[in-house]
């Protein structure tokens, strides 16, 4: 779409970076790709039992009696002001060094990653992804009118030494360096990988070499079903130039929007002006009431005991049903399997046949920049039930099966 500045209404007056996404998808775009008869495993999606509605009750009535002054007031309830240090407590636990002066909550990890990008992106900027990546961060960058770099992802996650590689061509060649490296380093969206311990340390290296800022991006990190967890890359870091986000949409449920940012002080109070008035007390008061006792942690190895026999599922049923020539990652925990299908399958022509035959996915080519993935799809098992999972895979093999007859009779 192109805007004259005599256009009627008021496009010609939005923003220079707003204007130039205009030709491009929204925000949520992909939300298209669902179908209420088909089995959904399209979206990271927790499984509606997993909602902890009697806990999450409880914890309202705990606000209401213990502060019913405050609690709907613009000051919150008292018991919001502990969160920060149970977050800084349980990131402790996880190696992190942080104190409650260095989180900064955020209404979900989107809203933390579009703070980070309001406080550090001027147009123009250089940021590095991996490719193929988080669809709704790809959709946030575009609107700050920055340049993208895609750095390949493998089974060990990010590929850091073509990175390094493509950091040290940029300044050979005098082109623009990385401003922020966006990574997601547990369980990556979409392709489940995770980042191995010693990249993570070269990658924080590289950081400091070429001097951009890390924003590491960690929803899916305690929901490990296998094997040991890498520390964070916040543990290799020497001059708070990572920046770690947050959130409890896959521990406790999206709805609640709430989520953090674990950064140095100097970046917290940074963050916050860019922030103001965004604050969402009430809802950071339930969470604080609702994680004591231990509550969120017994209810997360009840989240692992859940999502590992989906995963479980969804792997066997891939090897039974996929025809030759697919393959797929095995994630040790998160949501994700990603999936590359044989020459000649697109996966966002194919959708609509996947969904007569009744399963739904996200086509690969939604984790990119440019035209790519089209043979790759991205499936998550955390919302349908393991019978489901199973039924959507056997579906999903007959559309590429479908889909493959033409190919082998070289239409
Ligand atoms: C990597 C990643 N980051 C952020 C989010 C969004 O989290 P929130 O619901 O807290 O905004 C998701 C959700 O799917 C995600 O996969």
């Amino acid at each position: 779409m192109t805007i004259d500045d005599d256009s009627a209404g008021v496009e010609h007056l939005l923003s220079r970076p707003i204007r130039g996404t205009m030709d491009g998808e929204g925000y949520g775009a992909w939300r298209s790709f669902t179908d209420p008869d088909a089995v959904p495993l399209s979206f990271g999606f927790p499984f509606p039992d997993s909602f902890p509605l009697e806990d999450l009750s409880e914890a309202v009535e705990t606000l209401f009696t213990a502060d019913p002054d405050t609690a709907l007031q613009y000051t919150g309830p008292g018991y919001a002001t502990s969160l920060p240090e149970i977050i800084a407590g349980r990131a402790r636990e996880r190696g992190i060094d942080c104190t409650s002066d260095q989180v900064h909550l955020t209404n979900g990890a989107t809203h933390a990653i579009d703070t980070v990008c309001q406080a550090f992106l001027d147009p123009g900027d250089l940021v590095v992804v991996e490719r193929p990546t988080f669809m709704g961060a790809l959709r946030l960058l575009r609107n700050y009118a920055v340049d993208i770099e895609g750095i390949d992802v493998d089974a060990d996650g990010l590929d850091v030494d073509a990175l390094a590689t493509t950091l040290a061509e940029r300044r050979a060649a005098g082109e623009a360096l990385p401003k922020l490296c966006y990574t997601i380093p547990n369980f990556q969206n979409p392709t489940g990988a995770t980042l191995a311990a010693e990249r993570r340390e070269r990658l924080v290296e590289l950081a400091v070499e070429y001097d951009f800022v890390v924003l590491e991006d960690d929803p899916y990190g305690r929901l490990r079903y296998d094997g040991e967890e890498p520390p964070s890359l916040r543990t290799f870091d020497p001059d708070g130039r990572v920046i770690r986000v947050d959130t409890f949409s896959k521990t406790i449920a999206p709805g609640v929007r709430t989520g953090w940012i674990i950064a140095d002080e100097p970046v917290i109070e940074q963050l916050r002006r860019v922030d103001a008035g965004g604050e969402n007390r009430f809802t950071r008061g339930v969470i604080a009431a609702y994680c004591e006792d231990g509550r969120l942690e017994t209810a997360i190895e009840g989240l692992c005991a859940a999502y590992e026999p989906r995963r479980d599922r969804m792997l066997a049923a891939l090897s039974e049903h996929m025809p030759p020539g697919t393959t797929w990652s095995e994630p040790s925990g998160g949501f994700f399997v990603w999936v590359t299908f044989p020459e000649g399958i697109d996966t966002e022509a194919m959708i609509d046949d996947a969904i007569a035959e009744g399963v739904t996915y996200l086509p690969g080519s939604s984790f990119y920049s440019g035209d790519r993935g089209r043979r790759h799809a991205r499936l998550s098992f955390s919302e349908a039930d393991p019978d489901a999972i199973e039924r959507g895979i056997a579906a999903l093999s007959r559309a590429v099966r479908a889909a493959m007859d033409p190919v082998e009779a070289g239409e």
